[in-house]
């Protein structure tokens, strides 16, 4: 890439990380969930819940549901979603057996660990966001077609008729997608050196075809999984990729598989918590938390009030730091999990604290941070009509991750190599530092904070849960758990709440703006802690599923996206 455009395209993407992402206006006063007695899909848009739902009463399981689900998002939510990128997903059959599947991308074979830095050893900016160099060698097909293949109920192509007809016939483009259509458009149009599917005066209300996804989509559904791996589309897919800088060859979208995986589960209360052991640092570090927080009694203190949020910044503080020392891809580093989760190890954690003033985070571990992009994922939650559930968090990394449109085949690709530390004590674009164990290695996966879960309540099934968020997904599904188990709130109105994070460093606590009294962040303040309500407009996008205690089913579906859950 010529090296005038290289700069040009680093301005824009700090002009566009610099925007912020609307502030929504919440209402937390008892908005109602959506409540079914059979079956529930909760994702980030109305057509891949209602695919979804329609796949279910078709007789499939929650499996079926994925594929078709997951597959609706990627014609009618490019901004996130697998097809290009990956994931992970966390199950719970009807009768008790869990399990955990990563489709997590991985570095390509010519991957090296030195691959973003300069000859001065500086990390060059935007070289592991944008462009072809970006790009981790995709896991979403695999994953889909893994899961199907152990579990799921209906013919392929009967499951991908729904979403292939949607892609042809086009779906309406909502007023949140416009605005973010619009602020990306000269970003896109300089990524690919011409404007693409979405660049152009797309309006609210308009309808998007993507044909070339369609055939696509057509293609596998004939042709199966190795359609996308090693036929007509790995062809283009790695021919694109060769054209723009990219490194991901044949034999690495030949080599990919993706692993079943055993979930990370730990107790809090009465409640066994399942969630996406690593590369996803989300189970390990979720159960850090509550196991620290566990002797405390949070429903005393009061939600979201001074001490509330005091014992949670400190034990998310705690599990950061140690999350950016010791998580990394298992299959090449060794990760002390049963340490990190156990209550010894808790208690010594948070020997040092005390509700009298903030634990500097220096003081916990070294390091300073600065700069962010937006965070941008999604997760959807399905529970079927026989009782099985299933939490799916998808991402392509940023927002379109690498920016970079394959025309040929109607989809974005990746930007998940940031994932990776390129440079120990380097923040990514989540700020987040990392260290050996999640330095770069050919076909080594990058550690993730997606923390797709499923909770139990006397050994039934009681919630599923997920947010996209970047770092903040971490502490975002954290805080919707306590939500419902400490403060008895429904599904709905849990993710409702306005949410706060701490992730170490920066020793800052994010939080929504207007989400909290002033008196609240000045007492904050006076003990020492650091606020930032201007950083995050709005903290993750929940989507979550509780089964009541009469066996109805209750969607909780974000209202700061166009997330929608439908039941039946
Ligand atoms: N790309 C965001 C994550 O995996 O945490």
């Amino acid at each position: 890439m010529k090296k005038a455009l290289k700069i040009y395209l680093i301005l824009l993407l700090s002009i566009v990380s610099c925007k912020k992402e609307k502030a929504v206006s919440i209402e937390t006063v008892d908005k109602p969930g959506t409540f079914s007695k059979n079956a529930m899909v909760v994702s980030a848009r109305e057509e891949a819940s209602k695919i979804g739902i329609a796949t279910l009463k078709k007789g499939g399981n929650v499996f079926d549901a994925l594929m078709a689900t997951e597959m609706a998002l990627s014609v009618t939510y490019p901004f996130a979603g697998s097809i290009g990128g990956g994931g992970f997903l966390v199950y719970r059959l009807a009768d008790g057996e869990k399990g955990a599947l990563d489709y997590r991308e991985k570095a390509p074979l010519a991957a090296n660990k030195d691959m973003y830095l300069d000859e001065n050893g500086e990390v060059i900016k935007g070289k592991s966001t944008i462009g072809g160099m970006a790009v981790g060698v995709p896991g979403g097909i695999a994953g889909i077609f893994e899961a199907h293949q152990k579990f799921g109920n209906l013919e392929i192509e009967d499951i991908l008729k729904p979403v292939i007809e949607l892609a042809t016939n086009g779906y309406a483009v909502t007023q949140m997608q416009h605005e973010r259509f619009l602020e990306y458009d000269s970003l896109f149009v300089a990524v690919n050196g011409k404007p693409i599917l979405y660049s152009k005066q797309i309006k609210p209300g308009d309808t998007i075809r993507n044909l070339k996804l369609a055939e696509t989509l057509t293609r596998i559904a004939t042709n199966g999984r190795d359609e996308f791996y090693k036929g007509k589309t790995a062809e283009i897919l790695v021919d694109f990729l060769q054209n723009h800088d990219g490194i991901i060859t044949l034999d690495d979208l030949s080599r990919y598989q993706a692993k079943w995986r055993k979930p990370i589960e730990f107790r809090y209360d009465n409640y066994n918590v399942i969630s996406m052991p690593p590369p996803s640092s989300g189970g390990i570090c979720l159960g850090q938390i509550m196991t620290m927080l566990e002797p405390f009694d949070l429903k005393d203190f009061g939600h979201n009030s001074v001490k509330y949020i005091q014992a949670l910044s400190e034990t998310e503080k705690r599990a950061y730091a140690d999350r950016s020392y010791y998580l990394g891809d298992p299959d090449f580093v060794e990760i002390p999990t049963k340490m990190l989760l156990s209550h010894v190890y808790a208690q010594e954690r948070m020997a040092d604290f005390t509700f009298e003033a903030a634990t500097p985070s220096d003081s916990i571990s070294y390091g300073r941070i600065a700069g962010f992009e937006s965070d941008e994922t999604t997760h959807y939650s399905i529970v079927d009509q026989f009782g099985n559930a299933i939490a799916v968090t998808v991402t392509l990394n940023g927002a379109y991750g690498s920016k970079l449109f394959i025309d040929e085949l109607g989809f974005f690709l990746n930007n998940e190599m940031d994932d990776f530390s390129s440079k120990p004590g380097v923040p990514n674009m989540f700020g987040l530092l990392g260290a050996e164990a999640n330095s770069i290695a050919p076909e080594k996966r990058m550690l993730s904070s997606m923390t797709p879960t499923l909770v139990e309540k006397d050994g039934e099934l009681f919630m599923s849960v997920g947010t996209p968020g970047g770092s903040t997904i971490i502490t975002s599904v954290l805080q919707t758990i306590l939500n419902v188990v400490e403060f008895n709130m429904p599904m709905q109105k849990a993710i409702d709440q306005k949410r706060f994070h701490h992730q170490w460093l920066p020793d800052e606590i994010r939080m929504e703006p207007n989400g909290f009294p002033k008196t609240t962040i000045k007492t904050l303040n006076e003990l020492g802690y650091k606020t930032n309500e201007s950083r995050s407009p709005i903290i993750g996008k929940v989507n979550g599923i509780l089964i009541l205690d009469d066996g109805t089913i209750e969607g909780g579906a974000d209202k700061r996206g166009d997330d929608t859950a439908i039941g039946y």
